[in-house]
Order: structure tokens, then C-alpha cells, then sequence
């Protein structure tokens, strides 16, 4: 079959080097992809955003299966429109992606399906989010309705951190529309943990599940990135946790957007805090998480292709997904200053590496002639397969200095804090 892959990142590098293993697919696009994802597909100038020109294109190469990365076309309606014209699309409709376009639509929902979730007030003036936040205690988080690129979260610890916010958000109009409602939540306290499952709208299958490190610095210091890195297992996750999850979280929520009419295919991804009250939903995206996939492609033992078609045609049958014993790590190699201000255009350079289970997936590169140049603040991610975590992340970081280019970073302790949560149980 012909594949297309919409997206640029390196979880959609990791989409198309798995998508290749499989004796199904014959040819694959990605729309527009990058530098690495070129050495595995097709790359064709259109971009996320432009679905009349994807699905244009999709028609006209007679592309059988197409597989969304990105959050921003969903929520502009590219499975609509790619289903109005008879074609196969894995991804959630645009109402239904609106679990993650729209936060104050999830927590609505949330509260309806007795989702466990975090409290939450929703307000459309600075008056009004000052009233909810003399009802919360600090810290508190503040939540832009709509998508904002992964900024439109903060927490803040005063009444000043707070006001300077909402002055940003209401006044200065920072997020344009996205921000003309907002969520006042309460803070929750815990582990932080993704948990994503696929699903045909009926049927759900969990994906293995992976740690995602969002802040930018070690010891989960400063911002909050897209992603600075992931490992799968997930160590904090046991089975008995991702089987409540599975129960309280994921199957009510399938079952709840299909009475809404609203009913959910592809990837469900639900960012969760396991507090000491449970498993909680801090928001859901309608996508694969990026990095989370590219460790569970490294672990993933079954036929991506056929999956996902089993998906995009409402038939996932008694399909199951089969997962290598394997542990994978992945570190994101990004620019000095990301998620802030920072230089793009360096050349960037990776050394011949000579170990087949390290894995190198593109994020913001482009090739220019005969040189690779970073486009955005996460540029490479060093993966590598092992047969246990602590074999696989000494394997990243032996290969991470290969990659160079001016301004290159990258977390140093990435899954080592599961390594130590991992003794300790084994101690207790
Ligand atoms: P979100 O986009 O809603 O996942 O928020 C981005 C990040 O902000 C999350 O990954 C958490 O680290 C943090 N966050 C969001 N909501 C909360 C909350 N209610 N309590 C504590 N931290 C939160
Ligand atoms: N890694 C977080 C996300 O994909 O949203």
C-alpha cells in the first residue's frame, strides 16, 4: 500500500522508519517531513495545515492510508475531509479531536463521564478568573481554552504571578482567540505519566507505556517543553496502574464521545498525575505523543500499517498489539534557550554511528544542498533498543555527543530517576 505521514517532527520520523519494516506498505510520503525522514520517504512540500491540499494530493497518488502526527490539522478537520472523499485516515474527527482542541470542552466532559480529573473553574474575563482563584489555593495552574503550542499551561504560585498572567492572556490578547476562555485548576501533585491507547471508536488497545520528560532542565527544572525525552517501560507505571487507568480513564472516555456523537478513532493520549488519590487526567491530546513514540515504535512488535487501516476503517476486529520485552530510551537533542527565544539555521552534524540499536530520528531539520540545518528548538533524538532500560539509556547518551552543532543540549538524566525508583522497589 501507499502510506502518507502528515507531519515534520521526530515522531513522525519514528512513524515512517517503522512504517518501512512492514512487508504491506510498498511507498510512503510525508507531507512536508524533514532531513531525516527523507532518507525513508517521499517528502512533498504541502503543509499540516493544508488538508484541501492533502487530501488533493492523497487523491491524486491514490494513497490508501494516511496517518496524522500533528494536533493542529485534527482540530482543523483533516479526517473530515479526507472522509467525505472515500479516503482511508487514521486520527480522530474534528469534534472528536476537540478533546485536546478545546480544554474547557474536556473538562466539561470529564466531569459528565466522572472522568477523575483535576477541580476546575471556567472563566471568560480577568473578574471572573479572579473570583475562581480566591476559591483555589496556590499554587494554581491557569489553562488557555484553546491550542497554544504546548504554552498555553502555567502555574502560577501568587496573586501577582497570577494577575501578570491574566493581563498577558485578556489585555495584551498574547494567545489571540485560543486564550478567550481560560480553566482556573487546581494543582495536583504526583508523577507524571502519559498513557495512550488506539482506538476504532469501539474497540481500545493500549499502546505500551512510556515516561515523557517535559520540563527543559535536569531534575525537572524550568520550563515545560514539548518533550525532552522518554523511555518505555515507563518504570512508575505498573500493570495494576495502567489497568485502572485503563478502566477509569480510557474506555469512559471512548464510550462517552461515542454518546456524545463525537465518536473517537486513532490515538487517544491522556497526560495523567498519579496522586495519591489516584490516577488523574491533566489533559488529553488526540495524537501519538512526541517523544513517546518514537520508544514505543522501537518497541512495537506488530504491523503499524495494518493497524492503523484496521483503525481508519472502523474494523479493528480482535487485532492485538505485540510489544518487544526490550527496553527503548530516547533523548531529545534541542537548541541552547528552547522552549524560549532561540537561534535556528546551525548546521547540524552527526558522526557515523556504529551501533544498530541506537536509532537517530529527525526533529527540526531541513536539508539544505548538502548540509542539515535546524528549523526549530528540538532538532535530533538519539533512541536505542536494550534489552533493559539502564543498558538502553547508557547506549542514548554514549551516542548523543555525536551529534553536534552550535548550541546543542540536552537533559543528562533522562530516566534515571526510574532507574533509582526501580531499585528501591526492588530493595523494599
Ligand atoms: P497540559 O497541557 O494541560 O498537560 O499542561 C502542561 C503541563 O502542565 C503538564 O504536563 C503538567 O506538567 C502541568 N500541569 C497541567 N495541569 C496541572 C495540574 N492541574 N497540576 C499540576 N501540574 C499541571
Ligand atoms: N510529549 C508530550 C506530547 O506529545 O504532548
Amino acid at each position: 500500500m501507499r502510506v502518507l505521514v502528515v507531519g515534520q517532527g521526530g515522531r513522525e520520523h519514528a512513524l515512517c522508519w517503522k512504517l518501512k519494516q512492514s512487508p504491506l506498505v510498498k511507498e510512503i510520503y510525508a507531507a512536508p517531513g524533514n532531513a531525516g525522514i527523507a532518507t525513508v520517504a517521499d517528502c512533498v512540500p504541502i503543509g499540516v495545515a493544508d488538508i484541501v491540499e492533502l487530501a488533493d494530493f492523497a487523491e491524486k497518488l491514490k494513497i490508501d492510508l494516511t496517518i496524522v502526527g500533528p494536533e493542529l490539522p485534527l482540530t482543523l478537520g483533516i479526517v473530515d475531509e479526507f472522509q467525505k472523499r472515500g479516503l482511508a485516515i487514521f486520527g480522530p474527527t474534528r469534534l472528536a479531536a476537540e478533546l485536546e482542541g478545546s480544554k474547557v470542552f474536556s473538562k466539561e466532559f470529564m466531569r459528565k463521564y466522572s472522568i477523575p480529573t483535576a477541580e476546575a473553574i471556567a472563566c471568560n474575563s480577568t473578574d471572573e478568573a479572579r473570583d475562581a482563584l480566591k476559591k483555589m489555593r496556590y499554587p494554581a495552574v491557569i489553562k488557555v481554552d484553546g491550542l497554544a503550542g504546548g504554552k498555553g499551561v502555567v502555574i502560577v504560585n501568587s496573586k501577582q504571578e497570577a494577575e501578570d498572567y491574566l493581563r498577558m492572556v485578556f489585555d495584551e490578547k498574547k494567545f489571540g482567540n485560543a486564550a478567550d476562555r481560560i480553566l482556573i485548576e487546581e494543582f495536583l501533585t504526583g508523577e507524571e505519566v502519559s498513557f495512550m491507547a488506539i482506538s476504532d471508536g469501539k474497540r481500545v488497545l493500549p499502546l505500551a507505556p512510556a515516561k515523557d520528560y517535559k520540563k527543559a532542565e535536569d531534575g525537572d527544572n524550568g520550563p515545560n517543553t514539548g518533550g525532552m525525552g522518554a523511555h518505555s517501560p515507563a518504570v512508575v507505571l505498573s500493570g495494576e496502574t495502567a489497568g485502572e487507568i485503563m478502566k477509569t480513564v480510557i474506555v469512559p472516555t471512548i464510550q462517552g464521545m461515542a454518546t456524545e456523537g463525537r465518536v473517537y478513532t486513532g490515538v487517544l493520549y491522556a497526560g495523567l498525575m498519579l496522586t495519591p488519590d489516584g490516577p488523574k487526567v491533566l489533559e488529553y491530546n488526540c495524537r501519538f505523543g512526541d517523544p513517546e513514540t518514537q520508544v514505543q515504535m522501537l518497541r512495537l512488535d506488530s504491523d503499524l500499517a495494518e493497524i492503523c487501516l484496521k483503525v481508519a476503517t472502523g474494523n479493528l476486529g480482535d487485532a492485538k498489539l505485540a510489544w518487544r520485552k526490550e527496553a527503548a530510551a530516547c533523548v531529545v537533542v534541542s537548541v541552547e534557550g528552547y522552549p524560549n527565544e532561540h537561534p535556528l539555521g546551525q548546521e547540524v552534524e552527526i558522526d557515523a554511528i556504529d551501533d544498530e540499536s541506537v536509532v537517530i530520528f529527525h526533529a527540526g531539520t531541513v536539508r539544505r544542498g548538502a548540509k542539515v540545518i535546524n528549523v526549530a528548538g528540538r532538532v535530533i533524538n538519539v533512541c536505542a533498543r536494550a534489552a533493559t532500560l539502564s543498558e538502553a539509556l547508557a547506549k542514548v547518551y554514549e551516542a548523543v555527543p555525536k551529534i553536534r552543532f552550535a548550541g546543542a543540549r540536552y537533559r543528562r538524566d533522562i530516566g534515571f530517576r526510574a532507574l533509582e525508583q526501580r531499585k528501591q522497589a526492588a530493595a523494599e
